[in-house]
């Protein structure tokens, strides 16, 4: 197996004004997370709004600069590289966006905007370019006459077709996903998510697939990553994951998603109260104000992900039961 990406304690703060007088205040989006992913394999990261799963994704496709910690992209580390080898691993790590709307230019047509990164890059000819952009149109499904049409002829998820196209022209080893269907109708989420599938199958594409939905990602991960204020509160394979969720946090979330919840029997936890705001994270465990079975040490002491049964859990109570 060989790791396309490597996060290492990523992190990235923002500065935030909350006034025109008021000091500055940190917001830690993303506070500190590691992972790897490996060829042709997903990810998926889920978590509530605000979570830092955009900011990850920003961080991953080098839009963003980590404040902390290390990522590697194709066994390169991206803060030694050199503007050469920078220039690389941006096309290496290729991202879709929720909204095909404000991803494409609605003035360029579908086959203009396919052919638009491999000239961008300077590869092939004008011939070369058309015929890979007409076999990228048909590999996600669309036809040949689709090429000179605009995005405004085209349904939503035709769209997040085409952006997924277009993302995967200059021939990506990573695919970040945020939230590459949440926009879509319900009846044509399955259709993208099979597409992405078969993709991944026949490009050995890996893919970072960032949903709030577990029923979504479900279907498409490997291993997932729970994400709870910047941290991650679990990480596991799937079937881990989903068959025996350990954090509360994760718990939660899947009795929230019916569809999911395989075990009837499974007690249906409702989290109390808002999630915190990022700019005054709770102490300790940043869970425990929500969490249905926080103890005192909870409020005192910072829980780090360890092993409970076959995932990583950062719960001090599921580690360490106290007697
Ligand atoms: N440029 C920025 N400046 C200041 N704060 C930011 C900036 N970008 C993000 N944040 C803050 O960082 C936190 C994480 O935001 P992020 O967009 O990554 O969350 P998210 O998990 O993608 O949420 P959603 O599900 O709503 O898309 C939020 O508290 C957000 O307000
Ligand atoms: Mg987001």
């Amino acid at each position: 197996m060989t790791a396309v990406l490597i996060a290492e304690d990523l992190q990235r703060r923002y500065e935030a004004r909350r006034g025109l007088f008021a000091k500055p205040a940190t917001v830690h989006a993303l506070a500190g997370v590691s992972f790897t992913v490996e060829a042709g394999r997903t990810l998926a990261v889920v978590g509530e709004s605000g979570c830092g799963k955009s900011t990850l994704a920003r961080v991953l496709t080098m839009i963003e600069e980590p404040s902390g910690g290390r990522l590697l992209i194709d066994g390169k580390d991206v803060a030694d590289a050199d503007a050469a080898t920078r220039l690389a691993l941006r096309r290496a790590v290729q991202i879709v966006f929720q909204n095909p709307y404000g991803s494409l230019n609605p003035r360029q047509t579908v086959g203009k905007a396919l052919i638009e990164p491999l000239l961008v890059n300077g590869e092939g000819d004008e011939p070369g370019r058309e015929q890979r952009a007409r076999e990228m149109l048909r590999r996600v499904g669309l036809r040949d006459e689709h090429f000179g049409r605009y995005p405004h002829q085209f349904s939503g998820g035709q769209r997040q077709r085409i952006a997924i196209a277009r993302a995967l022209m200059l021939q990506p080893r990573v695919l970040v996903l945020d939230e590459p269907v949440s926009a879509l109708d319900v009846s044509i989420r399955a259709q993208v998510l099979n597409l992405l599938v078969e993709l991944q199958q026949a490009l050995g594409v890996a893919y970072v697939f960032i949903s709030h939905d577990l029923g979504v990602v479900r279907h498409v991960a490997d291993d997932v990553m729970v994400m709870y204020l910047g941290r991650a509160v679990e990480h596991g394979s799937r079937d881990a994951v989903f068959a025996d969720p350990q954090h509360p946090y994760t718990q939660a979330l899947l009795s929230a998603t019916p569809t999911v919840d395989a075990s009837a029997r499974r007690q249906r936890t409702i989290l109390k109260g808002e999630l915190p705001s990022p700019l005054n994270p709770p102490s300790g465990c940043a869970f425990h104000t929500r969490c249905p079975i926080a103890e005192p040490r909870c409020r005192e002491q910072k829980p780090e992900l360890a092993k409970v049964v076959h995932q990583d859990v950062s719960c001090l109570v599921r580690q360490s039961p106290l007697p």
